[in-house]
């Protein structure tokens, strides 16, 4: 099972190296109680596990109104959004090459102004139309991702893929069930603290801390992520222990850029912190692009 959008920060690469560092309990009886993952983004980790494991109850949470509404639909009215695919597919691939992009420039200025007015807190049929432009954004647009400006419009320019996968009834049917015993909120990560209970496994993978003035992707929604956000999460992390949680943090690992750089280390103090290799991209220079580490901090051994 994959995640329906292509996000950045995206954990697919790494769900093997997570998933050896499960808690023992987990690993044994193939059961998580209750899962909660305050930064959803894509939900690369939570789809991983809800197709290897058993999970009683999950809960999860991103900051951002508009995947949250893509998750609610999925939840509520995949049939509808699978519908409204179906449809932009079909009316995108009888257009030329031309005609497609002007297409795409016209879907993304409708979810530009469609978000002056739009009502993020009563569900509707205007959210299936607004999470199927979304995944239509998503699959035609450059690199495929989801980046706003300082105005919280989407202003990724067109992709030109030859045959992208607008609609994929499968694998939108498989979320919808996946999603079931499923809570899912809009907002900052520390309303998820209510629902942490000591039987609780968390996954925290907050946005990036940038690793160099070149690469500062924080711009998932338009008020970004500071160092005091981070320091933030991790008095948070500290909260969630003292409740008894397993917790498992993914992070840039600052010491790529620069082997002095104690951030982490600092405000992360006596958890268990190891880094494991990743693929990404942080440097424009093609020379410096290749394997690097990503940090993995965990509250148990
Ligand atoms: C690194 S991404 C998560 C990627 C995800 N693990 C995946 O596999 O696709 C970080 C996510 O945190 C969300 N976010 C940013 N600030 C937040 C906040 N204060 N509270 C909750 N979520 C936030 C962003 O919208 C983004 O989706």
């Amino acid at each position: 099972m994959r995640p329906f959008l292509k996000w950045a920060g995206g954990k697919t690469q790494l769900l093997d190296a997570f998933e050896e560092r499960l808690p023992r309990h987990i690993k044994e009886t193939k059961t998580i109680t209750r899962y909660i993952e305050p930064f959803v983004g894509g939900g690369a980790m939570f789809f991983f596990l809800k197709s290897h494991y058993r999970i009683d109850q999950s809960y999860l949470f991103d900051i951002n109104a508009d995947l949250i509404i893509c998750y609610k639909v999925l939840q509520n009215s995949h049939r509808e959004l699978i519908d409204t695919l179906e449809k932009i597919s079909s009316e995108f691939f009888q257009k030329t090459e031309e005609e497609r992009k002007t297409f795409y420039y016209q879907i993304r200025e409708l979810y530009n102004e469609q978000q002056k007015s739009f009502n993020y807190e009563v569900y509707s049929s205007v959210w299936i139309e607004r999470a199927g432009f979304l995944i239509f954004l998503n699959k035609t647009c450059y690199n495929g991702l989801f980046r706003l400006n300082q105005k919280g419009e989407f202003n990724v320019p067109y992709g030109r893929y030859k045959k992208p996968k607008i609609s994929d009834p499968a694998i939108l049917k498989k979320v919808n069930l996946a999603l079931q015993n499923t809570q899912i909120f809009c907002g900052d990560f520390t309303e998820s603290e209510k629902f942490v209970t000591q039987d609780s496994f968390v996954y925290l993978d907050p946005p990036y801390r940038p690793l160099n003035s070149t690469s500062n992707f924080t711009s998932y929604s338009k008020d970004g992520f500071s160092d005091s956000d981070q320091k933030r999460l991790a008095e948070y992390f500290g909260r969630l222990k003292k409740k008894g949680a397993y917790l498992m943090l993914s992070n840039s690992d600052p010491k790529n850029e620069d082997p002095d750089d104690n951030f982490f280390e600092t405000i992360y103090e006596g958890y268990r912190i190891e880094r494991v290799p990743a693929k990404r991209y942080i440097n424009c220079d093609a020379q410096k692009r290749g394997a690097i580490n990503e940090l993995i901090i965990r509250n148990y051994d």
